[in-house]
């Protein structure tokens, strides 16, 4: 069989979850674990059975059973990491986000591009079950037309060092609105605000509100100071509305058959007959307990001998990091409204 030998950089808190599920994909060959702690290296690759381990990127690219290499560093490394395995002739699948500038995430999506490499990022939402569901259901017009995106992500830390709170949960939403939303539907410009209670030097808590060209919001609410943690969205449609609970596994989506309605504002009408609300039968869709990360494995593995261009490809790296840029240049200027630069899909 021929297996796509594997790599991961990396052996930190996300590190293990992605040699767990490359691990057990049949389609790859883990071959190495490399982390700056080797002993954590080897800690890790001793409990998957991995064969080599090393502190040295040189080692993994010198490797030519090698043809992917998973990167889950700080995301201050991503690009100097990822450069050197498109320069070895490698592909790469990279964590969230891209890259900690926008400049350096177009320099990495250019030269992948050059390689012939594949660039994948692992928006790891885009492949639950959950979302897989609800980008159907948006795309198909279930919703009716698109109006809101409400999102609460909140806990107590982890308080990175090297990102703020919007870097480190924003990346989420934002991939999940550059997958979900009709290619009709884009996002225009960003607000955000928040706040550093603790004096860490970066905002610990924010806001920040998504103007969409339909005229629909798509609003986060992100905390690390948080003394419960929620992970919900809400979704509103004309037709439909949608709440993701993900901490509820029983019942991670459920959908409201519930809308409102403006009544015809030519009729003679009084006031508050105006907005006619529908309140309807909620369902709760079974769908199937599949780990994302296995997913993101195989689409990983499948480009890779396939050569074919991942749903979550370097490009959707950019367009969340054009979110994420404008999002600090609206954080520095007091929430200013601050425009998204496009970046369309495909080269
Ligand atoms: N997809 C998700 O849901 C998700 C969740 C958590 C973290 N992440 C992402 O994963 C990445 C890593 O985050 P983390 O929380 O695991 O960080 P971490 O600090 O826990 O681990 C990073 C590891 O990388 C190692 N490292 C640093 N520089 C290196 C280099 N040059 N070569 C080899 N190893 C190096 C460190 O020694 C450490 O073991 C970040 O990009 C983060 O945004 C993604």
């Amino acid at each position: 069989v021929d297996t796509a030998g594997i790599a991961v950089v990396g052996a930190g808190y996300w590190g293990p979850n992605l040699v767990r599920n490359f691990a057990a994909d049949e389609g790859s060959t883990l071959r190495w674990v490399c982390d700056l702690d080797e002993e954590r290296a080897a800690q890790l690759a001793g409990r998957f059975g991995v064969e080599n381990v090393t502190s040295k990127l040189t080692d993994v690219l010198a490797d030519d059973a090698v043809r992917g290499v998973a990167i889950a560093t700080p995301v201050s490394t991503h690009a100097a990491i990822a450069e050197a395995c498109f320069d070895a002739g490698k592909d790469v699948l990279i964590e969230k986000p891209l890259a900690h500038s926008l400049d350096a995430g177009v320099a990495m999506v250019e030269r992948a591009e050059a390689a012939g490499s594949v660039l994948m990022v692992d928006h790891t939402f885009c492949y639950t079950s959950t979302i897989l569901h609800i980008r159907d259901m948006v795309q198909a017009g279930d919703l009716g037309l698109f109006q809101y995106y409400d999102s609460i992500r909140i806990n107590l830390g982890l308080v990175q060092s090297d990102v703020d709170v919007m870097w480190d949960l924003a990346p989420h939403d934002f991939s999940i609105i550059d997958f979900i939303l009709p290619d009709d539907i884009q996002p225009v410009s960003i607000a955000a605000v928040g706040t550093d209670p603790l004096g860490v030097g970066h905002v610990c808590v924010a806001y920040v509100t998504v103007n969409l060209s339909n005229g629909a919001t798509a609003h986060m609410h992100l905390n690390w100071l948080s003394p419960v943690k929620m992970r919900k969205v809400m979704i509103g449609g004309s037709q439909r509305m949608l709440v993701w609970d993900d901490i509820r596994p029983e019942q991670r989506l459920s959908i409201y058959d519930s809308g409102a309605d403006l009544h015809d504002a030519s009729e003679p009408r009084r006031r508050e007959a105006l907005v006619a609300y529908r309140i309807g039968d909620m369902v709760a869709p079974a769908l199937p307990e599949v780990e994302a990360l296995s997913r993101v494995a195989a689409e990983f593995r499948n480009a890779i001998k396939t050569r074919s261009v991942p749903e979550t490809d370097g490009r959707s790296g950019l367009r969340v990091l054009a979110m994420l840029d404008a999002a600090t240049r609206s954080l520095e200027a007091d929430g200013a409204s601050v425009a998204i630069p496009t970046f369309p899909t495909g080269p």
